[in-house]
C-alpha cells in the first residue's frame, strides 16, 4: 500500500477539510503532516458546522485512525479547546488520535514573538495568523524547540525555562510588552491534559500500518503558494505544504508515495498579505466573497478573492506531482454571467508567459484572461456530472484540456453530500 496526499494547490482554503472527509470512510488513518493552529479546516454535515485546527479532519469517522504527525507545530492550549469541542459528538479520541512525540511545541511565548515580529514589520508584514508558527518552526531549525515527546520528560519545565528566557530577551529588543500569567497557566494545564493521549512515535505508528497494508490519507494544511520555498516568499506559511513535506512530516518514504489529490477552487482566494495576480479589487470580487462565504475559518478575517489563475494553479502540480484534481464550490460562480480564466501573465516588458517570475511582488504581472459564458443557474440537488448545466461542464473541460489531467471530483455546496463524482477518486 501506499500513503496518499491530499493537500491545496492555490493559498489554502481550498476546502481539503471536506474532501478529507468525504474520503475518510476509504481510508484506516488519516495523518496530518506540517501547520498546525494556522489551519482551519470546516466539515459540514448532519446540519453541523465544524471547523479544525490541529486534529485531522477524519476524526468523525470513528473506524479511522487519526495522527499528528512530526511535521507539525501543535499548541496543547487549542489542543485541550478543540478535544473540549469535540465532546458533544461522542468521538473516541482518546483511542483514535495519536500525537507524534516529535511534533515541535508551540509556547505562549511564540505567539507573543510572532505578533511582535510582525509589528515590526509594519506594512510589510505577513499577514500571519499570529498563532506562533513562523517562531516554533524557527526554534525546530536552530535546534532549540521543545517537541510534544518532552512533555512526559522529569527536565520539562527546566527546558521550557530555557527557551522562554531566550523569548523573552528577544521580546526586550522588540520592546514589546506582555503579560504571560494567564496564557502560562493555561499552558501547563494543557500539556498535563495531553498527557493522557497516546504521544507516540508515529513514524512506527504510519510505517506499521503501511506494512501492514493499511490505507493512509495525509491531510496537507495551508497551500502550495504558501509553501515556504515554492510558495510567494516571504509571503509564505513556515511549512513545506507540498506532497515532499508528507515524507518528512511522518517518515514516509518517497516510494511509498502514492495518489496525490490536488484540491482548488473553482476560483481563487488568498488571506493575508502577498501576491495574487488575478485578485478583484472590484464589486465582482466582492460578490465573489459574499457568495463564497470567504470568511477566515482561524481568523475571521475576509480573504481576498479573485479569478482562477492557470499558470499557478499548473505551478502547483508540477512541485506536487499531482495525480487527481479535485474542484472545489463551483456553486459559488452560479451568479456568474460570465467566468474569466487566466491562461497565462504578461511580464512588464510585454512578453506573455505561462512561468511564475521569481518574485511576484517586484515583477508585476498582468493577468491574460480567456472568458468563458457562466451557467447563471442554482447547482442545488444536482449530484451526476451528466446532470451539470452544460456551460459548467463546458468549464470543466477547458481546466481539463488547459491542465492536462481530468477533475474527477466536483464540490458544490460545503455538506459532505454536495458533490458530484465524475471518475474514480480512490
Ligand atoms: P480548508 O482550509 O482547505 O479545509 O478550507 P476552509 O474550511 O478553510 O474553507 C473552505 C470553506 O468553504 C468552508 O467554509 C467550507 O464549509 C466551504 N466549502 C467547502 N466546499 C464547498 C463548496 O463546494 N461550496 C461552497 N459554497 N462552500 C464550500
Ligand atoms: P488552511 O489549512 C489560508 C496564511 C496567513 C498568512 C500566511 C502566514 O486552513 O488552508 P502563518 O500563520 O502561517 O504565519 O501565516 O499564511 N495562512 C493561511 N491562509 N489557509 C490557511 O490554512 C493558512 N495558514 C496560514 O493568512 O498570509
Ligand atoms: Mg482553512
Amino acid at each position: 500500500m501506499a500513503v496518499d496526499v491530499l493537500l491545496g494547490l492555490q493559498w489554502g482554503d481550498e476546502g481539503k477539510g471536506k474532501i478529507v472527509d468525504v474520503l475518510a470512510p476509504k481510508y484506516q488513518v488519516v495523518a496530518r503532516f506540517q501547520g498546525g493552529p494556522n489551519a482551519g479546516h470546516t466539515l459540514e454535515f448532519d446540519g453541523f458546522k465544524h471547523v479544525l485546527h490541529q486534529i485531522p479532519s477524519g476524526i468523525f469517522r470513528q473506524d479511522v485512525q487519526n495522527i499528528i504527525g512530526n511535521g507539525v507545530v501543535l499548541d496543547p492550549i487549542i489542543f485541550k479547546k478543540e478535544i473540549d469541542g469535540l465532546a458533544k459528538y461522542n468521538l473516541n479520541v482518546l483511542e483514535n488520535l495519536e500525537v507524534s512525540k516529535k511534533a515541535s511545541i508551540i509556547l505562549p511565548t511564540h505567539r507573543l514573538l510572532d505578533a511582535a515580529y510582525e509589528k515590526a514589520k509594519g506594512d510589510a508584514k505577513i499577514g500571519s495568523t499570529l498563532k506562533g508558527i513562523g517562531p516554533t518552526y524557527t526554534d525546530k531549525i536552530s535546534r532549540q524547540g521543545l517537541r510534544v515527546g518532552d512533555m512526559i520528560s522529569p527536565n520539562f519545565k527546566a527546558k521550557y525555562d530555557a527557551l522562554v528566557a531566550r523569548h523573552k530577551a528577544v521580546l526586550d529588543v522588540y520592546h514589546f510588552e506582555y503579560d504571560l500569567t494567564a496564557a502560562e497557566a493555561d499552558f501547563f494545564e494543557a500539556v498535563e491534559f495531553m498527557k493522557q493521549f497516546r504521544l507516540v512515535d508515529s513514524e512506527y505508528s504510519v510505517n506499521h500500518a503501511l506494512t501492514a497494508g493499511k490505507t493512509i490519507l495525509a491531510e496537507g494544511a495551508q497551500g502550495s503558494l504558501l509553501d515556504v520555498d515554492f510558495g510567494s516568499y516571504p509571503f509564505v506559511t513556515s511549512s513545506n505544504t507540498i506532497s515532499a513535506g508528507a515524507c518528512t512530516g511522518l517518515g514516509v518514504a518517497p516510494k511509498n508515495i502514492g495518489e496525490v489529490y490536488g484540491i482548488f477552487k473553482a476560483y481563487a482566494t488568498r488571506v493575508g498579505s502577498g501576491p495574487f495576480p488575478t485578485e478583484l479589487m472590484d464589486e465582482v470580487g466582492e460578490r465573489m466573497r459574499q457568495e463564497g462565504r470567504e470568511f477566515g475559518s482561524t481568523t475571521g478575517r475576509p480573504r481576498r478573492c479573485g479569478w482562477i489563475d492557470l499558470p499557478a494553479l499548473k505551478y502547483a502540480m508540477m512541485i506536487n506531482g499531482v495525480t487527481q484534481l479535485v474542484m472545489m464550490k463551483a456553486d459559488v460562480l452560479n451568479i456568474f454571467e460570465e467566468i474569466e480564466v487566466c491562461v497565462a501573465y504578461k511580464l512588464p516588458d510585454g512578453t506573455i508567459t505561462e512561468q511564475l517570475p521569481y518574485d511576484m511582488t517586484d515583477t508585476i504581472v498582468e493577468p491574460v484572461y480567456e472568458t468563458l459564458k457562466g451557467w447563471n443557474c442554482s447547482l442545488e440537488g444536482l449530484r451526476t456530472f451528466e446532470s451539470l448545466p452544460a456551460e459548467l461542464t463546458g468549464y470543466i473541460n477547458f481546466l481539463e484540456e488547459k491542465l492536462g489531467l481530468p477533475i474527477n471530483f466536483i464540490s458544490t455546496g460545503p455538506d459532505r453530500d454536495e458533490c458530484v463524482l465524475k471518475g474514480a477518486l480512490a
